[in-house]
């Protein structure tokens, strides 16, 4: 549920629509219809992304139902323009239909509709009401929210020249459409689909792909098929090419090469990959029938002494009858012709066969139902068809011409959902409190396997709603990343609602750098920069390796949690936002959200949060790294942290700056260095801070500098330096140099770069090398 909403959100942004032009009713060159239901007027226009024509609808119905604008609340900047307008039903009788002409006879054709209510009548009441294919059940449409389209889609064998395309009302609502789409497929494609029987898509995920948010589909499908990604690094590995991966000589599916081209292998390099889909039954279909399709390709070329062997279970038989072993950079599958049906879960488990030296691999999967076509063909053409249902709104015909949303999926996510009950009982009844935030209480627990857990409650009274309750369970069930803090599992059992994540023992950043420090323990220099890089790595994910880029919105010292090894985890990402790249601008949100002492004053100014935003809030932490204090001193008066240290570290006091509780034991370089990184962090100009990976590789620098002078023996005061020497551009100092001063940390850097002349050149390192490379 959570995936699919986020999903959601990329897909709908993905829509940018520029031009107009009068190409009416006219197919395109490639076959392909795309209607925009209740666009009014006769102009099309031209998705930006796939380049596709969408038209209106008034050609392929017979001027009946009316065009409606969703309401404002559902408008967002990223909302494709086919969602903003619908065309309802509230009088056409029982049945309205489109009819899609001039097709091919004894074709495929894939049927795709997409519905999306956003409170469009005003009634705050999404309806419910039945999709036909001809006079054939489809689907029921039950639309749950009114921010998330339902995209149903089938594949169908049409016998005639021309497809209907039924909207049932069951008496539940009125029907409405947002839009519909033809994709015209080889007869020879998905060979479950007949002159009977048709294909009704319940998931169709691709496994491993780069970009976790990247949906695959047209032109790199050139049949628009919509591929959905499917990451779970807790579980599997992702593994991937750029080579071309092919179809093979009259492929059945025709997989595109670049969903072929990443692939999963189980984590646990002698563990099985495992999913399940779960029957979704229908009023009109109690136990519907269903069809896999998995798709394999080898992407690694093997030593003649591997082997990649496995075998396919459902539910722990043989689903496939012998072991397989994917083809190097071809693609295969394998798929039932005969539709199960069962009433409960289906488990797929994929595991390495005895002879198997490599784990097993799966690149892509499609799960169908059945339905029945007997009577597809509309009745001016086919004497079978159902006339006591004929359609109300035939009309004359007419022909046509994306990046709108996904299709729902059913395949689950790993993420385990719990009841209150196991929460209470994993938490011994709440007993322990391991801290609180703005959500409620964070509370101790163990799992049935003695995994420690800590369990986040919101609680009644929370100023942080049900909104980013799942703001932050969709970012998480979808990034996974060593340097975030990762979830086990959630809980929204009616009125409750948690999220669990794994134990961090030894608490926040914040509690270890100021006051007493935690358990009488204070971190060194080197443990500050290693928790300083790691978190930076976690943000620099967040910005860089999401796209839309995240951003974290409230980076502070208490949201740096730290485990048992001191390892660091950002958290807390109930205020994550996606940041739209497409367009270059930010995202605008109506508030403004932080803690106090670390936001950004430009986005304080605008609104509008960047990633940079983040950067100038990762620049106060590191200055509390640095000195050991809070956001905003107190003493004499309020002052930031920034001023403070900005105002000494002019002077070239750093030793004035640095926690004394470090007690002189760092290299002194370093700390400038670090200082230096924070001042540029905390620019007042958002353009004039460095980007996280600039950040990363500082701190990267910082930390070989405070471990190279512990290799040489450091720890004593003025402890020597030691150039790495032989590896190409190893001056330590180069990247330093090369960052652009900004206006207001000028003074600082050339005092801090004077500074490391006179003291570098003074201590020429007596040994060419150090210790051995670790
Ligand atoms: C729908 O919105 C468009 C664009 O804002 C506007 O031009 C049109 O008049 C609206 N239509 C209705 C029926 O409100
Ligand atoms: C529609 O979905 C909701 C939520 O899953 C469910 O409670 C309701 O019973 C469904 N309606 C029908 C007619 O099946
Ligand atoms: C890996 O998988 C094997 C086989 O399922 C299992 O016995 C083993 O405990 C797993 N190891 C880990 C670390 O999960
Ligand atoms: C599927 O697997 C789950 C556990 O992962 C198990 O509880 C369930 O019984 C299995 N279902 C079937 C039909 O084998
Ligand atoms: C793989 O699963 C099959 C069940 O279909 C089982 O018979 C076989 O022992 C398993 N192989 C291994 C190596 O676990
Ligand atoms: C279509 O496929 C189904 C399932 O394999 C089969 O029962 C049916 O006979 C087929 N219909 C035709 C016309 O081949
Ligand atoms: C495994 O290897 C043995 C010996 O080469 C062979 O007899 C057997 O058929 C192989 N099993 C599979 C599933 O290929
Ligand atoms: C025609 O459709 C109606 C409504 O779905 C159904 O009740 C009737 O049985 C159908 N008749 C035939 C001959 O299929
Ligand atoms: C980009 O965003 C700006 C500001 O929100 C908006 O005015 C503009 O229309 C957007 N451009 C596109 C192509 O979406």
């Amino acid at each position: 549920m959570a995936a699919r909403s986020w999903l959601l959100l990329l897909c709908l942004a993905a829509v940018a629509t520029t031009g107009v032009l009068q190409a009416r009713a006219q197919p395109d060159s490639i076959g392909f219809i795309s209607i925009d239901c209740g666009l009014p007027g006769t102009a099309s226009y031209v998705d930006d992304t796939t380049k596709l024509t969408y038209s209106p609808d008034a050609a392929f119905i017979d001027g009946a139902g009316s065009n409606h604008n969703i309401s404002a609340e559902y408008i967002t900047p990223k909302l494709g323009k086919r969602y903003l307008n619908v065309r309802s039903f509230p009088d056409g009788g029982a049945r309205s239909c489109y009819t899609l002409r001039s097709l091919e006879a004894g074709l495929k054709y894939l049927v795709r509709a997409t519905f999306m209510y956003g409170n469009y009548d005003g009634l705050r009441r999404p309806p419910v009401f039945d999709l036909y294919v001809g006079v054939n059940f489809w689907t029921m449409v039950n639309v749950t929210a009114a921010d998330s389209p339902l995209i149903p889609e089938a594949i169908i064998l049409v016998p005639g020249d021309s497809l209907q395309v039924c909207l049932v009302n069951t008496g539940a609502g009125t029907p409405f459409i947002s839009g519909l789409d033809l994709r015209p497929l080889k007869s020879t494609l998905y060979p479950q689909a007949n002159e009977t029987q048709g294909l009704v898509l319940l998931g169709r995920m691709n496994f491993g792909p780069t970009d976790i948010t990247d949906i695959v589909r047209y032109p790199d499908d050139p049949h628009d098929r919509f591929w959905l990604p499917w990451v779970d690094a807790t579980s599997w590995d992702s593994i991937s090419t750029t080579k071309n991966v092919q179809n093979i000589d009259s492929d059945l599916f025709e997989a595109p090469s670049k969903v072929m081209q990443t692939a999963i292998t189980p984590r646990n390099g002698s563990g099985n990959i495992e999913f399940y889909w779960d029957p979704e039954p229908q009023p009109k279909d109690p136990t519907p029938g269903y069809i896999g399709i998995m798709h394999f390709s080898e992407l690694q070329l093997l030593p003649s002494n591997a082997v990649r062997q496995f075998y396919i279970n459902l539910n722990g038989k043989l689903w496939y009858p012998k072991a397989f072993t994917p083809e190097y950079l071809y693609t295969d599958a394998t798929y039932n012709s005969n539709p199960y049906r069962g009433v409960a879960r289906y488990n797929i488990s994929i595991n390495a066969t005895a002879n198997s030296t490599l784990p097993p691999i799966i690149n892509a999967v499609e799960v169908f139902s059945v339905i029945s076509t007997a009577n597809v063909g509309t009745d001016s053409q086919d004497g079978t068809a159902n006339n006591s249902v004929k359609p109300q709104n035939l009309t004359p015909m007419s022909h046509v011409p994306t990046g709108d949303a996904y299709p729902q999926s059913s395949l689950q996510l790993e993420n385990r959902r719990f009841t209150y009950k196991e929460l209470e009982m994993i938490t011994n009844n709440f007993q322990r409190v391991l801290g609180q935030g703005g959500f409620g209480k964070v509370y101790d627990g163990f799992l049935e396997d003695g995994t420690q857990v800590a369990v986040k409650l919101r609680s009644e009274s929370s100023n942080q709603g049900v909104k980013e309750f799942l703001a932050e369970a969709q970012t998480l069930t979808r990034i996974h990343h060593k340097n975030l803090v990762s979830m086990v599992g959630y809980c929204k059992d009616g009125e409750y609602m948690a999220l669990v994540y794994e134990y961090m023992s030894e608490g926040t950043l914040q509690e270890h750098v100021l006051g007493n420090g935690r358990n009488g323990r204070y971190l060194s220099w080197a443990q500050r920069l290693r928790i300083a890089l790691e978190s930076a790595q976690g943000l620099e994910y967040l910005h860089r390796g999401c796209n839309p880029p995240l951003i974290h919105r409230d980076v502070k010292g208490a949201n740096i949690l730290l485990n048992s090894k001191l390892e660091a985890k950002i958290a807390d990402f109930g205020l994550t936002k996606a940041f739209n790249r497409e367009n270059g601008t930010q995202v605008s949100t109506n508030s403004l959200v932080g803690t106090h002492g670390y936001v950004d004053p430009e986005y304080y100014a605008t609104g509008k949060p960047t990633t940079k935003s983040d950067v100038y809030s990762f620049g106060v932490v590191v200055l509390q790294v640095v000195t050991g204090r809070p956001a905003v001193l107190r003493d004499p008066e309020p002052t930031s942290i920034i001023q403070w240290s900005r105002q000494r570290l002019a002077r070239g006091n750093i030793e004035g700056v640095v926690d004394p509780r470090m007690r002189g034991d760092h290299d002194v370089n370093g700390v400038w260095k670090a200082a230096d990184i924070a001042l540029k962090c905390t620019a007042q100009s958002s353009a004039q801070r460095p980007t996280m990976t600039d950040v990363v590789a500082q701190l990267q620098e910082c930390l070989e500098l405070e471990e190279a002078r512990a290799r040489a023996g450091g720890g004593a005061a003025n402890g020597g330096f030691y150039n790495t020497g032989g590896s190409s551009g190893s001056d330590p100092y180069s990247g330093y140099n090369g960052y652009t001063a900004d206006g207001q940390s000028t003074d600082v850097s050339q005092s801090s770069t004077a500074f490391e002349m006179e003291h570098n050149l003074g201590r020429a390192p007596t040994m060419p090398t150090g210790p051995a490379a670790r």
